[in-house]
């Protein structure tokens, strides 16, 4: 295993879907490193492609099959090359994929894939691997010691993994299995090898990050006690957390928002619907009320935090007035960001079976597009405010445009500016300007 490779092999990732496919696909790279690969940003000039794939709306599975197809011309010019796909549509679909698409070599499951070298040893010239296992044995121990190479100020970091809340409409508890948690001191390593490697702000990462239960000294650690534990790491500046499930957000991690100041004042606390018939079909036990009193609870600890959230339009069921009942639940929270979607059914998933109860798809866009611009206007109404204020950035990289650098400001708004700051520098800026999506500044010395 530890061999030095004598070549180097080009590998191509392509990542769908959420945080935690970004941070997989990072780790999948890294694995691969110790087989010869160095990660380019083409499929033309790769040996292997990997995509690293999302299941959660139809769409997003779909994608992956166009994806693949256009790599066809790429396959049949060189026979080589090899492609994989990894994610939750590998663990959804497994061999069917290969039926599907059959140039694709390799299949790897979310919970398999510290096993990717060897599959990749095994894949290629009619030679096929797949793994969709959820293994015994924990991947991050396989997985456990990562480069030492400076990288960028930002990272994404897992915490947890699966979900057993079971959301009527939701796939992850298939494709991800049952809620995990690891071990604080493994967490408290990786976060400090990444601060090493030049990390300032860690974002804790979880399909429930806030059901976190990793064993620590003296028995189970519940999220708020990691924070402050990662709060103490010398040189990391920033903590963030997401996803998040309302009936998950215990006292202490409201009190952490308001007393740790390494704790960014952003919150994405997803609540689906603002219908309380909806939301008991939907399996999320919380009524719209439950959740307006906890973000209650939630500003009077940190008055100035930035809500986020996710909706689902069209749930099987859903009338005018539930729609108009999240409408409104929207207008009383003032969301700083939120997400919305059109309900998708997915094979496997109680909703799924409630096909006569299906809305009207034209329906579901036009409740879409009434959301999407009610959410968008408190989005610009919340960057609109920064103007004239003072917030504190993390800069991330350089801008498009020549001498701009940008960043992030604690509520997660992205900001430019074109004074002479580093990679990595966290600085005081006076926000100058809003623009269609960041902020303008100038840097405060
Ligand atoms: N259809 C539409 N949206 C979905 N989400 C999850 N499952 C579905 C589905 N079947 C949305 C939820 C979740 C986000 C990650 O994706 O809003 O919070
Ligand atoms: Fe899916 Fe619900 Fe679990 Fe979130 S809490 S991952 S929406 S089942």
């Amino acid at each position: 295993m530890s061999e030095t490779p004598s070549t180097t092999k080009k590998l191509y990732i392509k990542t769908y879907g959420c945080q935690m496919n970004v941070y997989d696909s990072e780790r999948m790279a890294e694995a691969l490193g110790g087989s010869g690969y160095t990660e380019v940003s083409s499929p033309e000039e790769a040996d292997m492609i990997l995509l690293n794939t999302c299941h959660i709306r139809e769409k997003a599975a779909e994608k992956v099959y166009s994806e693949l197809g256009r790599y066809k011309d790429l396959k049949i010019a060189n026979p080589d090359l090899k492609i994989g796909v990894a994610g939750c549509v590998a663990q959804a679909e497994g061999e069917e994929i290969m039926r599907r698409q059959p140039m694709v070599d390799l299949v790897v499951g979310p919970q398999s894939y510290h096993r990717l070298p060897e599959l990749e040893a095994k894949a290629g010239h009619g030679q096929k691997a797949l793994d969709t296992d959820f293994p015994e044995e924990d991947k991050f121990e396989k997985l456990k010691s990562r480069p030492k190479a400076k990288r960028a100020p930002a990272a994404f970091l897992t915490v947890q993994e699966g979900c057993d809340k079971f959301c009527a409409f939701c796939v992850v508890p298939y494709t991800r299995g049952a809620e995990v948690s690891r071990p604080v001191e493994r967490v408290l390593d990786e976060a400090r090898d990444l601060v090493e490697r030049g990390v300032r702000e860690i974002t804790l990462l979880g399909q429930n990050v806030n059901a976190y239960h990793g064993a620590g000294e003296g028995g189970t650690w519940g999220l708020a006690r990691l924070i402050r534990e990662l709060a103490t790491v010398d040189g990391l500046e920033r903590i963030r957390f997401t996803t998040s499930h309302p009936n998950d957000m215990e006292d202490d991690l409201i009190a952490a928002h308001g007393d740790c100041d390494k704790l960014m004042p952003y919150l994405h606390l997803p609540v689906q619907s603002g219908s309380d018939k909806i939301l008991k079909a939907m399996n999320r036990k919380h009524t719209a009320e439950e959740y307006l009193r906890l973000i209650e609870r939630i500003r009077a600890a940190r008055p100035d935090i930035a809500m986020s959230g996710d909706f689902i339009v069209g749930f099987p069921g859903e009338t005018d007035q539930d729609f108009e009942d999240t409408m409104n639940l929207v207008r009383e929270v003032g969301y700083g960001s939120a997400f919305s979607f059109k309900y998708s059914p997915r094979p496997g998933t109680p909703a799924a079976e409630k096909e006569t109860k299906m809305v009207d798809p034209d329906v579901a866009s036009e409740r879409l597009h009434r959301l999407q611009t009610l959410i968008t206007e408190q989005q610009h109404a919340f960057q609109d405010a920064m103007v004239g204020r003072e917030v504190s950035v993390l800069f991330e990289r350089k801008g498009r445009m020549p001498g701009q650098m940008v960043g992030k400001s604690e509520y997660l708004h992205a900001v430019h500016v074109t004074d002479d700051v580093a990679v990595g520098e966290i600085a005081r800026v006076r926000i100058i300007e809003s623009g269609p999506n960041s902020l303008g500044g100038v840097v405060l010395r």
